[in-house]
Order: C-alpha cells, then structure tokens, then sequence
C-alpha cells in the first residue's frame, strides 16, 4: 500500500497543472501520480490551434468570449462559470509562460493571435500548430523539478476506493509488473481525459477511453450531458479506423476553405460565418453534404495561401501533408468529421468537486457547465488551467489539510487466474467501436439507440464475467469502462429530447432526410 495525501489519476494538462501548484504550496506533502501509458501521451499534447485567452480589452473583451461562448453552447452553459473561465485565461497563460511555455509572438513582440470556428475575433495563443506539445513539455519538466512530486508511468488505475460515500484513493496496475497495487490518499484527482476510442475514428490518441468518468460513476458520482459529443470537422481522411491526424481549425482561421469533390464552397449554403461558423454546425452540415452526394469525404482548399505563411504556421501539417504526397500548394486535403472532444463527464462544482467526498474532477473528464452543448474552439485547455488552480485554491485552505484516518481497505480479491486471449479483447473493442460510430454519430435515431442500449447492455454483463474469471488486465478494464461510458452516452441521448449543439436525434428516419425533418 502506498499512501499519498494527493493521488491524481493522469498527466495531461489538468493532472500536472494541479500537481505543480499543490506541491509547490506544501512542500512536505506526497502527491503521486499514476498515469497509463508514457508520462506525457495524452490527449494534450495533441493540442494544436491553442488556448482561447482574451490578451488586450482594447481590441477584445472578454465579454464578447463570453458571448461566443454561450451561443457556441447553445442555450446550456452555465453563464456563471463561462464568465469565471473566460476572465482568468490571461492569468494562468501567465503561469505557463513563467514555467518556461513559448508561444508565438508577431513582428511587433505582441501574441500572435489565431482565429477560429464561433469566434468573433482574433484570441487563440499558440506555438505553432503545436500548443498542446509545448504545454505538455513545460509542465511535465516543472513537476519532474518538484521533489514531492512522484510520477508513475505504466500505472493503470482500476478503480477509486471509496469507504462510507468518502474517496480515500485508487487501486491501480503497474503494467510493467502485474502488480495490482492500492494508493491511498486523502485526495484524488480524476484527470483522466476523453473517451475518443468508443469510436472507429477520433482525433484522440489510443488511452481516450474514458477510464475516469467509468471508475466516477461506479463509485456514485454524478455524471452529465454524456449526449454532447463534439466531432471535429477536419480530420484527415483515410480508409484505416483508429485515430486521425488532425487539420486544426485555425487552418479555416487562416482562410482555407471547404469544398466538395466537385468544388462547392458549400458552407456558405449554410451558415454566413462559412467555414467559420462553430464546429457543431460545420460538422453536421459536412455530414449532410457527404449523404447528399455519396462522397466519402470532402476537401480543404488551401492552394489560395500564401505557403511560406502557411508553413511559418503550420510547419507540422505541412510536414504531415507532404509526408503522404499532398502538396498543398496544388492538392486540396482530404477530410471528414470525426470525433474529437466529450463535452459532458463528471459533474462538478466551481471548485472541481464531484459529488464524491474528497474526490475531484478536472479536465475533459469532468463537466463544468463551461461548454453546455457544443464546446468554443480552444476552450478546452482554457478549462483544465483555470479548474485546476480553481481545485488548488480550494485545497490550500490550511483547515482541510489534515484529515481523519483512513479505515482499512480490501483488496481487489485477487486471486491466480488464466490470462485471457487478447485476440478475444481487440475483436470485441472493434465491435464496441463499429456499434457506436454506426448510431452513434453526428445525427442518431432514438429507434437505433434503444437497440443500441439493449446490446450494450447484454456486453456488459459479458465483460464482467470476464473481469470475475480472468486474470486483470487494463484492456479489459479499458474496454469494461468503454462500454459502461457508451452506455451513460446513449441512455443520456435517448433522455434528451431537445435537439441543441452538437446534438441532432430523430425517432426515426432516413439519414439522408436527417437535418430538414422537422
Ligand atoms: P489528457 O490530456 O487526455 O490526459 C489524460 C491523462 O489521463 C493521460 O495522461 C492518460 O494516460 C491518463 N489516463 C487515462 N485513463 C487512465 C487510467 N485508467 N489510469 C491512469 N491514467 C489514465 N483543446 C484546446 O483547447 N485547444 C486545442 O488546440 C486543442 N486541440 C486538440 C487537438 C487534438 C488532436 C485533440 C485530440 C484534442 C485537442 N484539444 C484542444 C482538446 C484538449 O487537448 C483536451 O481536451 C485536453 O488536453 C484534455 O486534457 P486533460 O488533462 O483533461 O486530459
Ligand atoms: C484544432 O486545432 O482544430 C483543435 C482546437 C480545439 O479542439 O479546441
């Protein structure tokens, strides 16, 4: 047993922003880290356009991000925490920088500000097309500065312990061991990120699968609008399943455009703002288009921009394109929606508190009430900074930091086992996956999902027989919390019954007639 008085479950932005803070406030307090795969694979250091922050009040306000904010959210943010998030951007950008995060500045020294889908202006920091990688660098390298921060890589959390309605910490495998291993804790911070992987085709890398929001909720905590899943529009298209590299939007920002196989430059059909209306909308009209037509994908237009600019700010999407024999200066890109961001999770307070005792939320992982139905471009690392010092403040409070002592707890009931054939685990996660990409996309039917809830359902009760008589592993556990997060997905779409953001359901109906039915 290992017993820490901060445990936080994942390295991205919001588990090491945490981190650093709260061990640089108390120096002689523990806090561990366990993250799954390498210390820095998440899905921020995949971040490209960058953090929506409103710099200069002159030429912004952080009263028009606001507003972009709440129309991008459709009617279901929540208007308190949009006007917190928004107006403590510049304050953490400030952090970052002093951890040592460059971001690109124009000839004058000022920000280079990028523009993208829902906002009315110029407000997204970047480094290049590459903000999530410098981010996850600077911070990983400040906490591995801090002496009571201990990272543990390769260490995947199974499940939260929780005694009386009171976290006390999680049980985790060391993957390179087999150990099954308990951390106690007199806090836990659930940063666990997205859930790409209940999808054929997502933006996010491999250990998006929605590990937190599962342990949260069979440990009783709140979770919400799961329904509001948000597909990027401009994922690069190619036939493989998996994850796709990402066109960020600050390439329409930067003026390209979007056209069918034949050339239209169909987004003006539907929205004045054209390709940069909010992604819900590009997304859901692209879908339409491609149902329409019978194409399977459709193209950005970059061949009208000035290259050297392009390559000065998008070096790695040049490089990407180039390296597949796209060159944009003559060929448009192939691409199509895929799934990108979770909007909903683990429900929690202005102080990133579940509904848990002593258990946290910060991150893609959590709901904040910040994105309502269709998150801002850039408003996701907006978010983690901001609740993860918003979870700081909170836990500095002297009076919290000594607690009652945590009761025994059991083990996992282990016992010598058989392994069970992965062959079994990569066949099941495919049909996971084709289940839910198939129903469970841009547009989805509520007859298709009531069958959808049925099989997932009668899978559910066939993991957990695997889990009880085989061996413990984090695929099986991988794929147990994937299939309990699509469930919470389509019983929450089922549940809904007013269509907003990035959610469009019908009763019933033929996918092509999907957005003019009434
Ligand atoms: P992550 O960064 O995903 O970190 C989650 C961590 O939890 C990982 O370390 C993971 O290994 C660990 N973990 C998960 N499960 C377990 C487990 N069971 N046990 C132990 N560890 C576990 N947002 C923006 O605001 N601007 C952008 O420009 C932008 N671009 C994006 C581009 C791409 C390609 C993608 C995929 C996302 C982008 N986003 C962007 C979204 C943003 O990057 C993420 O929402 C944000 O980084 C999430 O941070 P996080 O700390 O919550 O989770
Ligand atoms: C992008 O660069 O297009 C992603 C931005 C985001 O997800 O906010």
């Amino acid at each position: 047993m290992t017993s820490s008085n901060y445990l936080i479950i994942g390295s991205g932005v919001a588990g090491l922003t945490f981190a650093i803070k709260i061990a640089d406030r108390f120096p002689d307090k523990k806090v561990t880290i366990i993250t799954k795969s390498a210390e820095d694979e998440s899905n921020t250091k995949y971040a490209q356009g960058g953090i929506a922050i409103v710099l200069d009040e002159d030429e912004d306000s952080c009263q028009k991000h606001i507003q972009d904010t709440l129309i991008c959210g459709d009617g279901i943010c929540d208007e308190s925490v949009v006007e917190m998030v928004v107006t403590e951007g510049s304050k953490r950008l400030k952090e970052l920088i002093e951890w040592g995060a460059k971001f690109d500045r124009n000839s004058k020294g000022n920000f280079d500000l990028g523009k993208e889908g829902g906002h009315s202006q110029n407000r997204i920091v970047h480094h290049k097309d590459q903000t999530g990688f410098e981010i996850e660098r600077t911070i990983l390298s400040e906490a591995h500065k801090k002496k009571n921060i201990h990272i543990l890589d390769h260490h995947f959390a199974l499940d939260l312990i929780v005694q009386n309605g009171c976290c006390q910490g999680a049980y985790a495998l060391n993957q390179k061991t087999n150990e099954i291993l308990c951390f106690q804790s007199d806090y836990t911070l659930l940063a666990t990120g997205g859930i790409g992987h209940l999808y054929g085709h997502t933006t996010n890398p491999v250990i998006a699968t929605g590990d937190g929001i599962a342990m949260a909720f069979r440990a009783n905590a709140t979770i919400k609008d799961m329904e509001f899943i948000q597909f990027h529009p401009t994922a690069l298209y190619d036939d493989s399943q998996g994850s796709k590299f990402l066109i960020s939007e600050a390439v329409r920002g930067f003026g390209a455009y979007l056209r069918t196989k034949k050339g239209s430059r169909f987004m003006l059909n539907y929205d004045d703002r054209g390709e940069l209306a909010s992604r819900d909308i590009v997304s859901q009209s692209i879908d339409l288009e491609l149902k329409k037509t019978g194409d399977r994908c459709i193209y950005l237009d970059c061949t009208h921009l000035d290259i050297n600019a392009f390559i000065k700010h998008f070096p790695m999407i040049h490089q990407h394109c180039m390296d597949i024999g796209i060159n944009i200066t003559k060929d448009w890109i192939p691409v199509i929606p895929a799934q990108h961001y979770l909007c909903g999770g683990i429900a929690v307070d202005k102080n990133g508190k579940t509904s848990v005792e002593n258990l946290f939320a910060c991150g893609e992982c959590s709901q904040t009430g910040l994105h309502g139905a269709n998150r801002l471009a850039s408003n996701s690392l907006l978010e983690a900074l901001v609740y993860s010092d918003k979870i700081y403040h909170y836990l500095s409070d002297d009076s919290l930091v000594s607690l009652k002592p945590k009761s025994p707890v059991s083990d996992l009931g282990l016992t010598d086992k058989t392994k069970i054939n992965s062959a079994y685990l990569i066949q099941f996660k495919e049909k996971l996956q084709h289940l839910i990409s198939k129903n469970v996309g841009i547009v989805r039917y509520e007859t298709d999902l009531i069958k959808v809830l049925e099989q997932l359902l009668k899978w559910q009760s066939e993991i957990e027989s695997v889990i009880q008589h085989f061996q413990i592993n984090s695929a099986t556990y991988e794929l147990n919390n994937m299939i309990t997060v699509a469930i919470l997905i389509v019983e929450q779409s089922i549940n809904r019954n007013q269509n907003c953001g990035a959610f469009i359901k019908f009763k019933s109906g033929h996918p092509n007639l999907a957005l003019t039915e009434s």
